[in-house]
């Protein structure tokens, strides 16, 4: 099992750039970027990759984003995380990296738009991996900043393949947002939302209702809403769900906790991703992994999941089907 899920062609719907940087990597720009780093060493560094919450992880998260100076910095962290989809199989990713936070920094929108861009571009031609690039609204700063956000972002939207919500989640619902949202669909862009990660249920209800959301990340915590489980599975709205993020946040006490096999059972479109794979010590395939040893997934369920991502990403129609069939033959050979 181990092995099939290693080497099965994968699809990443909900992974952040800068929760891809892995301590060493951290450190090493720091020191590059004279940045003055708040640890005495690596090791410290790694034992600081523990959280009690969603806000204390976003904290050190932006530790990241502070040491990145350039774009070529950025560039570099993406070409980081694409080598390393390259040994996960994993053939489309979809990334999330916010424009605000560097534009507080005082970095034009370009600079990250350039950035993933470049990276995309050079990611398929090096190693064939399609993908795009999401940036979110940083919820906690409110709407009138994601307004200015949207604003900044509109003339570049061809780069963008879709626009979400994510950091600190609870005191700030989706409905504070609905007319900037409104905007983005208007504007021809997707819509996604982090959502029901740490807040309740009525979270998710808001992210459908007030800002039309295609897709929802993690919502884990639609299963205390019967009516919300019934319209999740009736409507089939993907949802990325992140089991080892969820884990290193304090949800579950253990990966062996963890709700999705009851969201599978309730007929949810769900699929597993990583979110900051750095950060909680598992990419792709070791949260696949960590969900069929630990939970009663069955291989089926995993190849299923498979396909929910395929059909569940932003990707052409004509894509989705190359990777469909990839994954066929992939499962016909060693299924
Ligand atoms: N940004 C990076 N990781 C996140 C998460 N798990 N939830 C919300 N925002 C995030
Ligand atoms: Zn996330």
């Amino acid at each position: 099992m181990i092995e099939f899920i290693k080497n099965m062609p994968k699809v990443e719907l909900h992974m952040h750039v800068e929760g891809s940087m892995e301590a060493e990597t951290l450190w090493q720009l720091a020191h590059k970027n004279n940045y003055d780093i708040e640890y005495k060493d690596v090791q410290e560094l790694k034992q600081a990759y523990k959280f009690n919450n969603l806000g204390e992880f976003i904290d050190m998260y932006m530790l990241g984003t502070r040491i990145i100076k350039l774009e070529q910095d950025l560039y570099d962290v993406c070409m980081i995380y694409f080598k390393k989809c390259v040994e996960q199989n994993i053939r489309h990713t979809e990334v999330h990296c916010d424009i605000r936070t560097y534009v507080d920094y005082g970095y034009p929108a370009d600079f990250v738009i350039d950035a993933l861009h470049g990276a995309f571009t050079d990611a398929k031609k090096n190693y064939g991996i399609t993908g795009g690039f999401m940036p979110c609204f940083i919820r906690h700063l409110g709407n009138d900043v994601a307004k200015q956000d949207l604003d900044l972002m509109l003339p570049f939207k061809d780069k963008i393949l879709a626009i979400g919500l994510s950091a600190k989640e609870i005191g700030f619902p989706p409905s504070l947002f609905k007319d900037t949202f409104k905007r983005v669909g208007d504007a021809g862009i997707h819509i996604i939302a982090h959502a029901g990660e740490e807040a309740p249920a009525e979270y998710i209800w808001s992210a459908i209702n007030d800002i039309k959301v295609e897709r929802i990340d993690h919502g884990i915590k639609c299963l205390d809403d019967e009516k919300l489980v019934d319209y999740l599975a009736e409507m089939q709205l993907p949802i990325t769900v992140c089991p080892y993020s969820n884990v290193s946040l304090q949800i579950f006490t253990d990966i062996s906790q963890h709700v999705l096999p009851t969201m599978l059972q309730r007929g949810l479109n769900v699929s597993i991703h990583s979110d900051d794979p750095a950060h909680f010590n598992a990419y792709l395939s070791e949260n696949i992994i960590g969900i069929a040893e630990n939970t009663s997934v069955s291989k089926k369920q995993v190849i299923q999941m498979a396909h929910n991502a395929i059909d569940g990403s932003f990707a052409s129609d004509a894509r989705k089907s190359e990777l469909t069939s990839e994954l066929d033959e992939y499962v016909a050979k060693n299924g």
